[in-house]
Formats: structure tokens, C-alpha cells, sequence
């Protein structure tokens, strides 16, 4: 089939699946930029059902983009609860501070403005300029990549994606400009709901009949860890979230001693392991999330939330 023609076919059976199952989401089809700016950054890197948990009681907290400016971090840290990569809580306040003093409250419309922010990359800038804008821009994340590249080439193996250059290239042909922020959110729910990473569900996708990779797929075995810094099997992501969490239940003592927190966090924690609990801790401090009050030692330093 030309390509141009299956190009066209894909868009429009993508377009009318999204028109009878798209989902519902608080975040969809609103036009308040600050609420959109909050699922953004909460959607990063959190799965939609956790989101669709935690942002109704943020927003109640924080209805609007001053009253969110005017907290305080520790307080803002502290409503990010349940949502992981609490840095993602300091970076979103410090936004929120810079587009008051600078942008008059308002989320700039240009990709340059946008991406000067603090928290906001490629990917959430233009999702900003389709979903608080309306501007004809296309959204590839890695969601989307793998569904274009499974349509669009064969892809023998479910783990396997055509480079992000391509893909944005193709993203870029392929967008119906008068229907972008639609054709946007249909993609992502067409890899979130049928285009999965691990088991698609091909049987129930809209555009199987034009798909390059289809049911041929072969699923990829278990992957391997990356090359993340582990303790005792898990990643430090997990001990910063667990430092944070424990700091948050805390917060009526405020103060915790380092070596108490390591113990708490670490149930096995030896001596062994100091020199990369204060890694840890001086990570933490570095990102905004914890103070450190104290000497050398653990025994002698004193962490509370920021
Ligand atoms: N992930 C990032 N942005 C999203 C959105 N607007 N809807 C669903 N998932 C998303």
C-alpha cells in the first residue's frame, strides 16, 4: 500500500477509536493551564492510576497556580505524597515561583520559554503547547514511540523501537494539524490501553489491519536490571523515596538522626554501608528535599524535610 494512503488510514482509525474509548480524565479537554501544568508533571513519571489518585487532593490543597507559589516547600513535598520522585514536588513549586515573578502567572507559549523552566524537558513542553495552547505540535514519548514504530515498521520483538529520530520525523508528517491535541491524547491512550509494552492486545486495536508488526511480535524475554546503584537489591530511587516518606510521617518531630533514619529505611544497615548512606543523604540535600543538620557522623547529624 502507498504510504501516504496508510498514513491517512492510520490517523483516521486512530481519531474515531480515540472518539469511542478514549479515556476520561480530569485533566482532558480543561482549560485551566494550571491544572493541565500539575497532571504534566505528576503524569511524568507516575502511571495514570496513581495520578488519578493523588491530584484531586493536591489540587484541593493547591487550587491555583499563587496558592501553590505562596507554600512552603516542606508543605508542597508533603502533598506530593504517594506520587515517587518527590524531586519532581521541589522542581514543580520552584515553577510555579518563577512563572508568578516572571511570566505574570501565565505558561509561556514558546518551546524556548518553556523549556528555561524548572521540571519541564522536551516531552512536557510540548505537551504544554498542544494541551494548554492548542498548538499543532507533536507529543513522542516513549509510549508513543512504540506504537508508531510497531505501526509504521516491523518490529520483531516487543521490547524493540525505531530511533527517536525517525520516529519524530514521522510523528511530525503524521500530525492532523486541525485535530492535534486529539490525535495527541489518542496515542497515548491507544499505548496505555491496547499498544502495551510487554502483552499488546492487538485483537482490540483499531489499526491492525495496517500494522507493520501486528500480531507478529515476539514478546521480549525478562529484562535486565539496568545500571542503576543498588543496596541489598533495590535501587537507590527506592531508599531516597522511603528517606522522604519517613521524613513525612515524621513531621510533627521534624527531626530525625541519620543513623536512625538508616536503620529505619535499611533494616540491615551496617557500617558497610555509611559512606553510601551519606551519598544518599547529600543527593537528597542537593535536590531540595531534606536538610542536614549536624557533624560527620550519622550518629551526630540531624535530617528533616526541606
Ligand atoms: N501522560 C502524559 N500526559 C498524559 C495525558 N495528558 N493523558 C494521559 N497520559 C499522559
Amino acid at each position: 500500500m502507498q504510504k501516504h494512503i496508510k498514513q491517512r488510514s492510520v490517523v483516521r482509525a486512530i481519531l474515531a477509536w480515540y472518539k469511542r474509548h478514549g479515556r476520561t480524565l480530569p485533566w482532558r479537554n480543561i482549560s485551566d493551564p494550571y491544572r493541565i501544568l500539575v497532571s504534566e508533571i505528576m503524569l511524568q513519571q507516575t502511571q495514570v492510576s496513581r495520578v488519578l489518585e493523588k491530584y484531586p487532593r493536591f489540587l484541593r490543597r493547591f487550587p491555583t497556580l499563587r496558592s501553590l507559589a505562596r507554600a512552603s516547600r516542606r508543605e508542597v513535598i508533603l502533598m506530593w505524597r504517594g506520587m515517587g520522585y518527590n524531586t519532581r514536588a521541589v522542581r514543580l513549586h520552584e515553577c510555579a515561583r518563577v512563572l508568578v515573578r516572571d511570566h505574570n502567572g501565565r505558561i509561556p507559549n514558546t518551546l524556548n520559554d518553556l523549556l528555561a523552566l524548572p521540571g519541564i524537558g522536551m516531552y512536557t513542553a510540548n505537551a504544554l503547547l498542544s494541551s494548554v495552547h492548542a498548538r499543532p505540535v507533536p507529543v513522542v514519548d516513549v509510549n508513543v514511540q512504540r506504537v508508531l514504530s510497531r505501526v509504521f515498521w516491523p518490529m520483531h520483538s516487543t521490547d524493540s523501537a525505531r530511533g527517536a529520530e525517525e520516529v519524530a520525523a514521522l510523528s511530525g508528517t503524521l500530525l492532523p494539524t486541525r485535530r492535534a491535541y486529539e490525535w495527541n491524547q489518542a496515542l497515548m491512550d491507544l499505548g496505555a490501553t491496547v499498544c502495551l509494552a510487554r502483552s499488546p492486545r492487538c485483537e482490540a486495536c483499531p489499526v491492525l489491519r495496517w500494522c507493520s508488526s501486528g500480531t507478529r511480535m515476539v514478546r521480549a524475554g525478562v529484562s535486565r536490571p539496568g545500571r542503576t546503584s543498588r543496596q541489598n537489591g533495590l535501587p537507590n530511587r527506592i531508599y531516597r523515596g522511603r528517606i522522604v516518606e519517613l521524613l513525612r510521617n515524621v513531621n510533627g518531630t521534624r527531626r530525625v538522626r541519620a543513623d536512625v533514619l538508616a536503620r529505619s529505611v535499611h533494616p540491615a544497615f551496617s557500617s558497610r554501608q555509611e559512606r553510601w548512606f551519606k551519598e544518599l543523604l547529600s543527593g537528597l540535600q542537593r535536590d531540595g528535599l531534606i536538610t542536614l543538620r549536624g557533624e560527620r557522623s550519622l550518629a551526630s547529624t540531624y535530617v528533616s524535610l526541606a
